[in-house]
């Protein structure tokens, strides 16, 4: 598969798990981890115009189309950012997005089991956790159809 094929096939993955978890996500706050240059934010903001969506980054690169109110922007580091959301709005995420990482698994994996604790504490009973990789701390659930095996992820936490 050439390198552009399969970007156009991570980018319909996002899409169409974006857009089933918008559909089946509870009452509550959404949260955008990454927003680099505000691509899926910004398909966030367009197809659930209702919700509250809050961003973490290390930094502000978005499209200035694609860039979030001032308050709703964390800028920092994850770790840290994720504690200083909870500190605000408590338990009260339905729905996450996780955009992070390099594609270099010894990186990557314990990025995500650092975070993945932080993260749970944010987040509402049957709140979806959308993400580019699988958290084994969430139980996945099945992705659309349209999403090939292991290209993208879905969560749900119980309880
Ligand atoms: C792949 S980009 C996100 C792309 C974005 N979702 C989009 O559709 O345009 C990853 C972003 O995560 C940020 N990032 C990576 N590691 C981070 C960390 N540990 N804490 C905070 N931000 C981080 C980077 O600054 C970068 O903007």
């Amino acid at each position: 598969m050439s390198r552009l094929d399969s970007v156009i096939r991570r980018l319909c993955a996002q899409r169409d798990c974006l857009n089933a978890a918008v559909s089946a996500a509870p009452e509550g706050a959404f949260l955008e981890i990454g927003l680099g240059n505000g691509r899926t934010y910004n398909h966030l903001r367009e197809i659930a115009p209702d919700r509250e969506i809050w961003v973490i980054d290390r930094a502000m690169n978005a499209h200035p189309a694609s860039a979030p109110p001032d308050a709703l922007f964390l800028c920092g580091e994850a770790d840290e950012m994720m504690t200083t959301l909870h500190e605000r709005i408590g338990r009260t995420i339905a729905l996450a997005h996780y955009d992070l990482g390099v594609g270099i698994p010894e990186h990557d994996t314990p990025l995500r089991a650092r975070l993945a604790p932080l993260l749970r504490q944010l987040m509402t009973d049957k709140a979806l956790l959308v993400a580019n990789a699988r958290f084994d701390l969430f139980d996945t659930i099945p992705t659309p159809e349209t999403v090939p095996t292991d290209r993208y992820f879905m969560h749900r936490v119980e309880g």
